[in-house]
């Protein structure tokens, strides 16, 4: 078995300084952190990423926080400017907005297109120098799509045996891609990887009509399963992985004595109301407020539900120093007021809400006690959180309503209620559907959802993925002496 490296932006902690030396270490939140960490941890490898603090890595508390992971933890560091046009600016005002199919959104600032390839040329670096030539080369997300481009143009590239990257977001169709100013240098440089993988069907097919519009170079080859591009006499492959969890850590947590008792606290708080669980990064990409007003809806039309059913929204903080992050805020802190205000009463308030992230039995309480899950974003790569529902639901019920947006639709769709977040009356219809559903049926579709959850799981898309990586590229060539020396771990 290949040595296995992940690169990404986040590693699955981060650093954050609370006073003149006092460090906190946190877990880092969001899917690429909680899909890959359990690979690492069993397989082992090396995992290459950014602590999440600007400036200087303090010694003590990183040592510290990698000392327990069971792999290899190897920081990049960013300066403030690096943080803030490189993290803040390319990855999240430009690319990450317009991939979701928000264009409007964008901040196409010049500057932030250096940053990305400075910051991306010191992920390289660092590969560089962790990196021997049989190892499997995983780069990871949006933030890291110019890395490859970097070590070719070093000629690094030809004594690796191969460079593979996955893309944990959407990627947009030819009419929204075709706005970004760097359309064809970001293409040039994903096609500089052996492997591109995305998370389903709908980006392969976006992915390949750009390339054939932008890249008029490129020879795209028809074919079944992985799809073929001759480009600058090389072949890169391109498939779908979708990406799944770790089933059984989920259904075996949620089985816990500490967990059933906080579920059970969480269902006698709500007497005779059935609870709707929202649970999200703070993220204009989750169709939070969109999911608040189908609730105001439907407990506008319908007076059975009042009383009888509570809005529970989690929001974790994320990226609150992007203006538009926080205003967004604002936008649902006022939604929930008002929904709080005109329909509660003294016995009952319609929405709990929580702004702060959940330590992990507190989150598997959630996904047990709660009898619907209400998972809307306008789009997303995958959403796991709909995947963890599901695995924690150990008595076979419940209920996924789902937006059709969301990776996940293409794996759970037969039995989700399926949704389109932008039709507000849709969505509030579909929560009295899951209001009225019988236990037979909660329990019929659940069934299925879960199996699928269990068989696409985490391990097998690792699997499937370095399978389908280690036929591709070329082989490492003799490696001389002296570039051997520019390898060491
Ligand atoms: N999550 C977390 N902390 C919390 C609540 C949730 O880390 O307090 C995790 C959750 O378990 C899930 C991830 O955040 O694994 C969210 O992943 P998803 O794919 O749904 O969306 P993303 O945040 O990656 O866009
Ligand atoms: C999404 C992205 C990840 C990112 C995560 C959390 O899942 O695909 O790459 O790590 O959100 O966002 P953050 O900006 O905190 O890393």
């Amino acid at each position: 078995m290949n040595h296995l490296i992940v690169v990404s932006n986040r590693l699955p902690f981060a650093l954050d300084s609370t006073g003149e030396d006092l460090w906190t270490v946190t877990p880092a939140v969001g899917g690429l952190v909680s899909a890959i960490e359990p690979v690492l941890r069993e397989r082992g490898g090396t995992w290459i990423g950014w602590p999440g603090i600007a400036g200087e890595i303090p010694e003590e508390p990183f040592a510290e926080a990698r000392r327990n992971a069971g792999y290899k933890i190897v920081p990049v560091a960013l300066s403030e400017t690096e943080r803030d046009e490189f993290y803040y600016g390319y990855s999240n005002e430009v690319i990450w907005p317009l991939f979701h199919d928000l264009q409007n959104f964008c901040n196409f600032e010049p500057a932030y297109w250096q940053a990305y390839k400075e910051v991306n040329n010191r992920y390289a670096d660092a590969i560089v120098r962790c990196a021997h030539p049989d190892d499997f080369i995983w780069v990871h997300d949006y933030h890291l799509m110019y890395v490859a481009e970097t070590l070719r143009e070093r000629g690094v590239s030809r004594d690796l045996s191969r460079l593979t990257f996955f893309l944990h977001i959407p990627f947009p169709p030819y009419d929204i891609f075709s706005k970004l100013p760097q359309q064809q240098r970001l293409l040039h440089a994903l096609l500089q990887f052996d492997l591109l993988g995305f998370q389903t069907r709908r980006d392969v097919r976006n992915f390949m009509q750009c390339v054939r519009r932008v890249m008029l170079d490129a020879k795209v080859v028809p074919r079944r399963g992985l799809q073929l591009i001759r480009f600058e006499k090389r072949e890169i492959r391109v498939g779908h992985f979708p990406i799944g969890i770790d089933f059984n850590s989920f259904e075996n947590g949620a089985r816990s004595d500490a967990v059933e008792q906080r579920a059970q606290r969480l269902r006698v708080t709500f007497p005779a109301c059935q609870s709707i669980l929202g649970s999200d990064r703070l993220d204009y990409s989750k169709g939070i407020p969109e999911r608040l007003r189908a609730f105001r809806t439907a407990l506008e039309l319908h007076s059975e539900l009042r009383g009888r059913a509570v809005l529970i929204q989690i929001v974790v903080p994320s990226r609150v120093e992007i203006p538009r992050y926080h205003e967004f805020k604002n936008r649902i802190d006022r939604l929930v007021g008002d929904i709080n205000g005109r329909f509660s009463t003294s016995t009952w308030l319609p929405v709990q809400y929580h702004f702060r992230s959940l330590d992990r039995d507190d989150l598997l309480a959630h996904y047990r006690g709660c009898d619907i899950a209400f998972v809307t974003p306008l789009k997303d790569g995958m959403n796991l959180v709909a995947k963890e529902y599901c695995a924690s639901r150990i008595e076979e019920d419940g209920v996924l309503i789902l937006s059709q947006f969301a990776g996940a639709a293409e794996q759970l769709k037969p039995d989700a209620l399926l949704v389109n977040p932008y039709d507000i009356e849709q969505m509030a219809d579909a929560i009295l559907k899951a209001f009225r559903m019988s236990e037979a049926e909660r329990k019929a579709r659940m069934k299925r959802m879960r199996r699928v959850v269990r068989d696409e799981n985490v391990f097998s898309w690792v699997d499937s993925f370095l399978k389908a990586g280690s036929n591709v590229g070329s082989r490492p060539q003799r490696v001389s002496k002296r570039r051997r020396a520019t390898f060491a771990r």
